[in-house]
């Protein structure tokens, strides 16, 4: 493998929603690194902290919640200081987020065509109408949408589900961004329609050369998308590897028990909570290891401190005493 450059470069990421209740740490010290032209798949069950992972990269983390520890940079930038006319020139230009329900993030009042126009006329600076239409046609092109004219003049509501995604793609490609972020791109479409987008982003991926962060709770989709799949835990990664890597080896308990309850592809229920027992409550501070109640190679060290992150073979990383032979990395 040739020296490859970090995209992104995630260092204990804590973020932070404060309740009037108490403090919800959805994230506890994060490490993530993503390099040129990879895709790293996001997995874990609802309610791990994958969302809140994506929007902390974005700094659109919803209030009451802030990142309130940790460093997060882009190509060498620290975005968690970065003032707020250059953050969202990074949103609009460098990172693109895809959402999971495409109504959410297309204008219901304006049509395909004018979205894309404002998209690629502020990014590409093309505002002549006969080259901004070509270039429209080619973003819709792109996602494979094949009859470009008429889908230009619809209004949202007048696509379905797949075709909406399509158009999100083409509106999040058409700034040309280094990094592509996917939040449960495809949970909201059929099993047909899933697995065409997904195809349809791992070809634009590998031909735009940008890098993609895939958030899912479905370890098929991942498994076939991704070159590197981090399992997220109760607002920590458990376990980081490169994709067959983590299919032949899993060395988490968590990890194991999620490919032993391996989903197909589009399965509809929740297929990761089928590992007995409860997520413990993030608003109160756990000292040990989160999976500690659900495990069942536990130790006595494990409830009691905090698992060290350890790179047991090349590139795979997992936060676990059995690994770490106990070894404590907190206090
Ligand atoms: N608006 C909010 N208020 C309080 N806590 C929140 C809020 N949004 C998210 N959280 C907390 O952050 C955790 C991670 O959420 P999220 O990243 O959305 O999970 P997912 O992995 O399903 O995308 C949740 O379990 C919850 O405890
Ligand atoms: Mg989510």
């Amino acid at each position: 493998m040739s020296a490859r450059k970090p995209v992104l470069e995630i260092r204990g990421l804590r973020t932070q929603f404060f309740l009037r209740e108490g403090i919800v740490t959805a994230l506890d010290g994060i490490d993530l690194t993503i390099y040129e032209n990879e895709s790293v798949g996001i997995v874990g069950e609802t309610g791990c902290g994958k969302s809140m992972t994506a929007y902390s990269i974005l700094r659109l983390v919803p209030h009451p919640g802030r990142i309130t520890a940790g460093s997060i940079k882009y190509k060498g930038i620290e975005l968690t200081t970065l003032d707020l006319d250059r953050m969202r020139s990074v949103r609009g230009t460098e990172i693109s987020m895809i959402f999971q329900d495409a109504s959410t993030a297309l204008d219901p009042v304006f049509t395909v065509g004018s979205q894309l126009d404002e998209v690629i006329s502020l990014h590409q600076g093309i505002y002549e109408k006969v080259a901004l239409e070509k270039k429209v046609v080619e973003a819709l092109e792109l996602v494979r949408i094949a009859a470009p004219k008429e889908v230009m003049e619809m209004y949202p509501h007048e696509l379905s589900g797949g075709m909406k995604q399509r158009v999100m793609i083409a509106l999040a490609l058409s700034c040309s961004p280094s990094m592509l972020i996917a939040d449960e791109p495809t949970t909201a479409l059929d099993v047909t329609i899933q697995g065409q987008i997904l195809k349809l982003l791992k070809a634009l991926v590998a031909k735009t050369g940008s890098s993609m962060m895939l958030i899912t709770h479905n370890l098929g989709i991942v498994a076939e998308t991704c070159d590197r799949i981090c399992v997220m835990y109760a607002g920590r990664i458990v376990e980081d590897a490169e994709t067959f890597e983590l299919f032949e080896h899993p060395r988490h308990p968590y990890t194991a028990g999620l490919l032993t309850a391996f989903p197909k592809l589009g399965e509809k229920k929740d297929e990761l909570s089928v590992i007995k027992g409860t997520v413990p409550d993030l608003m109160n501070p756990f000292k040990g290891c989160p999976f500690v109640d659900r495990c069942g190679k536990a130790m006595d060290v494990c409830s009691k401190h905090r698992p060290s992150r350890v790179e047991i073979s090349r590139g795979h990383y997992v936060s676990c005493h059995l690994w770490s032979g106990g070894e404590p990395s907190d206090g």
